[in-house]
């Protein structure tokens, strides 16, 4: 479905991801797990178009994607839950689901697309009416993964969900993500810290370090390779 072929980013000088190759296939969970500052999210903003890269190829259903916009990367069928959830506070929750699916037309399906949300996160349709700003984090986390699913993508990426949140609320919202995956059919790519999590929901796992894929595996042999448990799991 997705494919990063020798992909070079720099931020300004900087150069962030060094020939990153990866390949998400139809169906499946990947993820993408390195410390702070490895490049994860500058990975997912090359693949949204908001940092193109410099070099390389990114490949969405066969076709290249590197060269497009965002709103055009979206409408292809892939849409980011961005790292710190970004919902607009001063909107209600409904205004902020409806922004999510700006480019589409089809109003009947906007609705029952609406309700879906609000089936998987029915704290979402308790508050359908109030400010988002007035949502818990984890509240807001579960209005940002709505708010990408409005746009109906075929590939959803997610940038650290687990980021800041309580354990239950954590794994609620992996549980979820999970449905979305097995129920929806939809695939997703989530970058996380929290490699023991992501790990565990994930069918491979690509490790990054200084914007470098240093291991790649299915996770289960991840989270039982000795040095990724040492260096991620806090074994
Ligand atoms: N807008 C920017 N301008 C310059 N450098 C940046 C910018 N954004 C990120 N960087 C640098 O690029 C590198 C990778 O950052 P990135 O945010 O992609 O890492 P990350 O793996 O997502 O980290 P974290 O786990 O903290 O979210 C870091 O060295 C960071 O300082
Ligand atoms: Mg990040």
């Amino acid at each position: 479905m997705l494919e990063l072929r020798h992909v070079n980013t720099f931020h300004g000088s900087v150069h962030v991801l060094h020939d990153l190759c990866l390949r998400i296939d139809q169906g499946e969970i990947i993820t993408l797990i390195g410390a702070n500052g490895a490049g994860k999210s500058t990975a997912l903003m090359s693949i949204c178009g908001i940092v193109p890269p410099r070099s390389g190829q990114i490949l969405f259903q066969g076709e290249p994607i590197q060269h497009l916009p965002p709103n055009k990367i979206v409408a292809l069928g892939i849409s980011q839950v961005p790292e710190g959830r970004h919902i607009f506070p001063a909107l209600t929750v409904a205004e902020n689901l409806e922004l999510g699916a700006f480019l589409r037309r089809d109003k009947q399906q906007i609705r029952q697309d609406i309700e879906h949300c609000c089936n998987l996160f029915p704290i979402l349709a308790e508050r359908r009416q109030q400010p988002a700003g007035n949502l818990s984090g984890g509240e807001q986390q579960m209005l940002a993964i709505s708010r990408a699913l409005m746009a109906r993508p075929k590939l959803l990426l997610l940038d650290e969900p687990s980021m800041g949140l309580a354990p239950m609320i954590i794994q609620q919202i992996f549980e979820i993500i999970r449905k979305i995956n097995t129920e929806d059919g939809t695939t997703v790519f989530l970058v996380e810290q929290n490699a023991n999590l992501a790990l565990k929901i994930a069918d491979r796992g690509y490790v990054l370090e200084n914007g470098k894929i240093v291991l790649h595996d299915i996770a289960a042999q991840l989270l039982s390779n000795q040095a990724i448990q040492k260096a991620y799991l806090g074994i």
